[in-house]
């Protein structure tokens, strides 16, 4: 007899998804995942498993059950055999099962070395006097004993021989804890000596909860600042993501991953209630940890450190995000700030503010060329499309790649065939790498990993040289007790609106693209402003002087002049109409007033689905599930009105 306690914690723990995809191909559809029916042998996805219910089942045949059932019904396991098999899975030993399904994994002893170690380290963070200055150090970091508590938070003493010591005593020789990553060897040394030294101890773990490494954290000037477990039969960075043990079901909830530089960018996200977050192990992400996280999530969000080695990476990252087909989104942060200092200073709420304006890989690329002016002459704009083509190239799923294709047609006013041509004019570079995986440095290797704009020289744009970080959505301000860490450097110097200002803009910025373009349109024909209050109402505009005009036009008789209705309006308003009303006569043929009201549709489509996300978070299982279906169902939608969603920060007028 298993206990009824052990079998519901496998249970729980269990990840059907993953354990019926061993046997059945899934797909995605909604908060459940479809397949054909393994019991009557179908061929329509009839099939479904819902992650969050645990559970399975077929419309066509009735067969359901659990994660148990099914192992039993479809691989003829015994009840013991189905629990064990689904307890090794999960790291949960199941005692009295009669047989092994499975023969014994090899670096199990690895693992439990690294377990013990983890163990002990973490109970010198809690010794009284070992841990004390490790302990001050979090503290001052802001992290308290409960998020120790739930990151496994240790803390390896100076003395190189204390961890060798005890692991012997538990029946770990040398070799096991050399070949575990725990010591190491120094040349011309006969006794090895314990690798971690006076750091603060960060456990990595692999999918399945079970250790695999440690990354240790100095915690004064010390280099390297982490000093991380090697290269091992149990860890390989660049399959290796941390956090993915315990993100991987948020994951799946709300159907998006985040990605973060460090290990403390993703325990500050997850302590504040972001928990489909992780980090990978150096900077950018490979090729197999993309393909990790598009098992779990179809879109992810990029959110590294604002400064120049954090964009690097963005760029990097995200195109092998492309190649592994996923839905790449950019977080710019702003200037000085990482994930783990906005969320710490700012809150939650401000995070996923920033979340919800993250703009698409692609349009983040020609949002940056397009600051600099490089869209602005046809000399420039060779070298912008130039840039851009190894975007294009990396998406490999063909929605995406036309999507592309056409946002780009869009951006150059060339042809889609034409870009599509010169993309494929190339080989894939990207994939040429030298031996041991590392680029191998060719120019066209510079120009995909180390994506960034080229240094500035075209014309200014309307308003002068563009800041580098713009804040897509205004901040609120740092919450009280705020205090930055020593050390941690310039964090508040810009605070305020000014806080990204490379250069100050000669006019006060308006930032509704959208509305500026349709009340550009109002005030060149009058119909325009009967047609879009059709759909949204002057109250739906955002910007005061925009709604104000809106407003104005749409309640003064149609043969009233302009001259009569600037008598009624506010000095801000009648400034940004003369603004509006100057030089070239409005040309309403060629503005795109369809575009313009989808592009206001999918803003309410948005709202909404912002609402969803905050919803999800507190929402019964039940209820998650119809927030899931009701998303993707606006996101079709979004998908529909608008092929590649607009950055809502994007250009003017
Ligand atoms: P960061 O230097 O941005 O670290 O490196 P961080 O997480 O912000 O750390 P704090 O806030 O200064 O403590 C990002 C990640 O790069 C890896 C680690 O995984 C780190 O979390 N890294 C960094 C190393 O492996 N070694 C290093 O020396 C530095
Ligand atoms: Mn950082």
């Amino acid at each position: 007899m298993i206990p009824d306690e052990i079998v519901e914690r496998v249970r729980s723990a269990a990840d059907i998804v993953e354990i019926v995809s061993e046997f059945v191909p899934l797909k995605r559809s909604g908060g459940t995942w479809r397949g054909p029916c393994p019991f009557h042998q179908g061929k329509n996805p009839n099939f479904a498993v819902s992650p969050s219910h645990g559970s399975y089942h077929c419309f066509v045949c009735h067969e359901s059950g659990d994660v148990f059932t099914f192992l039993r019904k479809r691989l003829g396991m015994d009840w013991p055999s189905a629990v064990k098999y689904v307890g090794e899975k999960v790291g949960i030993e199941v005692i009295d099962a009669p047989r092994r399904v499975q023969a014994p994994d090899p670096n199990l002893p690895n693992h439990e070395a690294l377990a013990a170690a983890a163990e002990w380290f973490q109970r010198q963070l809690l010794d009284e006097s070992v841990g004390r200055a490790a302990r001050e150090y979090l503290q001052q970091r802001r992290l308290d004993a409960q998020a120790w508590h739930r990151f496994a938070l240790g803390f390896a003493p100076r003395d190189p021989q204390l961890l060798r010591r005890y692991l012997h005593s538990l029946g770990y020789d040398d070799a096991r804890q050399l070949e575990a990553g725990l010591l190491v060897l120094r040349e011309g040394e006969t006794e090895p000596r314990g690798r971690f030294r006076g750091r603060v101890m960060f456990p990595i773990h692999d999918e399945l909860g079970r250790p695999v490494g440690f990354g240790g954290r100095a915690m004064g000037d010390d280099t390297p600042k982490y000093l991380n477990s090697p290269e091992s039969a149990v860890f390989q960075k660049r399959r290796t993501l941390y956090g993915l043990h315990t993100a991987k079901q948020a994951m799946r909830r709300v159907a998006r991953a985040i990605v973060v530089e460090g290990y403390l960018d993703a325990i500050r996200l997850a302590l504040a209630g972001i928990e489909e977050v992780v980090a990978p192990l150096g900077t950018a992400l490979t090729e197999d940890q993309a393909q990790l996280l598009v098992r779990y999530a179809p879109e992810v969000f990029l959110l590294y450190d604002s400064d120049e080695a954090g964009q690097k990476a963005t760029f990097r990252s995200g195109l092998e995000l492309l190649r592994a087909k996923a839905t790449v989104r950019v977080v710019t942060l702003p200037e000085g700030e990482d994930p783990d200092s906005f969320v710490r200073d700012r809150g939650r709420a401000a995070m996923e503010a920033q979340l919800g304006s993250a703009i698409d890989l692609l349009d983040r690329q020609v949002q940056l060329l397009e600051r600099r002016g490089w869209f602005a002459d046809l000399r420039h704009r060779r070298t912008a499309i130039d840039k851009l083509l190894p975007t294009i190239r990396a998406a490999k799923d063909p929605l995406t790649r036309d999507l592309y294709l056409a946002r780009l047609a869009d951006a150059t006013h060339l042809d889609k065939a034409t870009i599509l041509a010169e993309a494929e004019s190339l080989p894939d570079p990207e994939r040429r790498r030298a031996p041991g995986g590392r680029r191998d440095g060719t120019p066209g290797d510079v120009e995909l990993g180390d994506w960034e704009p080229p240094p500035f020289e075209g014309p200014l744009s309307e308003y002068g040289r563009e800041p580098l970080v713009p804040s897509p959505v205004p901040l609120p301000p740092p919450q009280p007790g705020g205090a930055r860490v020593p050390g941690k450097g310039r964090r508040w110097k810009n605070q305020g609106p000014e806080w990204h200002a490379t250069a100050v803009p000669p006019r006060p910025r308006r930032d509704e693209p959208v509305e500026r373009a349709l009340v550009r349109a109002m005030l060149g024909d009058r119909g325009v402003a009967e047609r879009v209050a059709e759909r949204h109402p002057p109250e739906a505009f955002r910007d005061a002087a925009y709604r104000e005009l809106f407003g104005a036009l749409l309640s003064s008789p149609l043969d009233d002049d302009l001259e009569r209705i600037a008598d009624r309006l506010s000095s801000e308003s009648l400034r940004v109409m003369r603004e509006l009303t100057e030089g070239s006569p409005y040309d309403v043929e060629a503005a795109d007033i369809g575009l313009s009201l989808s592009k206001l549709d999918a803003r309410v489509l948005e709202a909404r689905i912002d609402e969803i996300r905050e919803a999800m978070r507190t929402a019964t299982r039940e209820a998650q599930d119809q927030l899931m279906t009701e998303r993707l169902e606006l996101e079709a939608e979004l998908r529909r009105l608008l092929p590649i969603r607009s950055p809502r920060t994007k250009p003017r007028g």
